[in-house]
């Protein structure tokens, strides 16, 4: 790749790329669960407010780091931070994107498995115990959940070995309109079901009795999680941003869509989940569990099967190709590797790991590490330590060492652009975001 052609073409495929990146499992398959399991309503609102008030600002420091050094992850700290040792961020976070990947790549293979369920009726007609069945042997299986994992991982390398431009925004600006589209062809259907007022009021009431601070630090973890923070992928994309466009705006649009987009997740899930009488707290198996019950009590469910899975694996894609990228990006500028080499070696490696995670589900259940299962660990480790902590070391080299005018030039455009905020957001980067932070940590800990 060479350097005059280094980025996105247009500000909307890099809304487009960067939104798929946030928008993926962790808002169509964790969410509703996370949602369900914390009382629905004040749950929402918790999460909202971070996203508004730690999410826009964590997402424009990401893209500054990224847009002001022109590099990848690594690159990016070694230019910015003038010392070597800041480069130490870089490297964590290639280790977190590996690390989330190897498990993010099991669950993206299921909904593979299910969209083949779904096409050749194999989920229709049958009782909710032989659902849950279906859902076990598959995942405790060994062949077939590697395989579908291993063929996630191809059609995203696939995807990055074509490039920047024309691999991930081409496919970013068609898949994530067909994602849209989908979403909004199932809230329809699920609004034209009998308990859809139930299912809102579930979505939207908030009950605060319901929310415990442990739900609250879920909210916050969640959206941290959904709007891929703290492992680089913001850095990256950040760096293919062009220069002219508002780093501002593009963060508001990424962080409303991922939003929007978990809320949409919800108006699908929860009016049909209480239309057909099953359990709103079900956890994460409520996609793959429930669902499926619920597509076999519907008028054409195996229409809606498709349809849901389809979205399912859409979302995932667009979420692992910016997982992908955050290595690949790495070594092609670092280590000088090309695209393609880069894409096939990650791959392999990521596979070699997330292999574990798959078969944990299986013939590996009884090894456990601190009572967690290799998958869970991924998991935990990620959500509640390697991201928090990925995010309150990029805060405060942004927000501490890194000169307070260079962050204001690269936000404002070199002062072409307006606007009060600059305050408020440097404010959240160096005081709010890393005291959430630590919170987040030492409760984790705690725990
Ligand atoms: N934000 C993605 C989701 O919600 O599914 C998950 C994710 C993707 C996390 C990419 C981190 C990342 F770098």
């Amino acid at each position: 790749m060479g350097k005059e052609q280094r980025g996105f073409s247009s500000s909307l495929g890099a809304i487009m790329a960067a939104a798929g990146g946030a928008i993926g499992l962790g808002n169509i398959w964790r969410y509703p669960y996370m949602l369900g399991e914390n009382g629905g309503g004040a749950f929402l609102l918790a999460n909202m407010f971070f996203v508004l008030a730690f999410g826009i600002p964590l997402i424009m420091s990401e893209f500054v780091i990224g847009r002001r050094s022109q590099s990848n992850v690594v690159g990016a700290y070694r230019k910015l931070g003038k010392k070597k040792g800041w480069t130490i961020i870089g490297y964590f976070s290639l280790i977190s994107a590996l690390l989330i990947y190897a498990f993010y790549s099991v669950v993206s293979g299921w909904t593979l498995n299910y969209i083949v369920l779904a096409c050749t009726n194999k989920l229709s007609g049958l009782s909710p115990e032989q659902v849950t069945e279906t859902f076990t042997t598959f995942t405790t299986g060994t062949f077939w959940p590697v395989f579908y994992q291993l063929l996630f991982l191809i059609m995203t390398a696939l995807v990055i070995t074509f490039g920047v431009q024309k691999g991930i925004e081409k496919v970013s600006k068609v898949l994530m309109p067909m994602l849209f589209l989908l979403l909004l062809f199932m809230c329809i259907r699920s609004l034209t079901l009998p308990a859809a007022k139930q299912g809102l009021h579930f979505i939207f009431h908030p009950d605060f009795s319901k929310l415990k601070m442990s739900g609250v630090l879920d909210a916050l973890g969640q959206s941290f999680f959904s709007l891929s923070i703290g492992v680089g992928a913001m850095v990256t994309y950040g760096s293919y941003t062009s220069k002219e466009d508002s780093i501002f705006k593009t963060s508001t649009w990424i962080a409303v869509c991922d939003l929007l987009v978990a809320v949409a997740a919800g108006v699908v899930i929860f009016p049909a989940v209480f239309s057909f009488g099953m359990d709103p707290a079900s956890g994460p198996e409520l996609v793959y569990v429930v669902l499926p019950n619920v597509f076999n009590s519907m008028p054409a469910g195996t229409l809606f099967a498709v349809i849901f899975f389809v979205l399912l694996s859409i979302a995932a894609l667009t979420s692992t190709i910016s997982l992908q990228e955050i290595l690949v990006a790495y070594t092609v500028e670092e280590r000088q590797w090309n695209r393609r080499k880069s894409s096939i070696i990650s791959m392999l490696v990521i596979f070699a790991v997330g292999i574990f995670c798959t078969l944990s589900f299986g013939p590996l259940s009884n090894f456990k590490i601190f009572g967690f299962t290799i998958f869970d660990l991924f998991d935990h480790v990620t959500a509640s330590y390697l991201l928090p902590i990925g995010t309150l070391a990029m805060t405060i080299f942004l927000g501490w060492f890194y000169p307070k005018a260079e962050v204001k030039d690269e936000i404002t455009n070199g002062g072409a652009l307006k606007g009060n905020l600059f305050e408020l957001y440097y404010f959240i980067l160096r005081y709010a975001a890393p005291i959430a932070l630590v919170i987040i940590i030492v409760s984790g800990i705690v725990e």
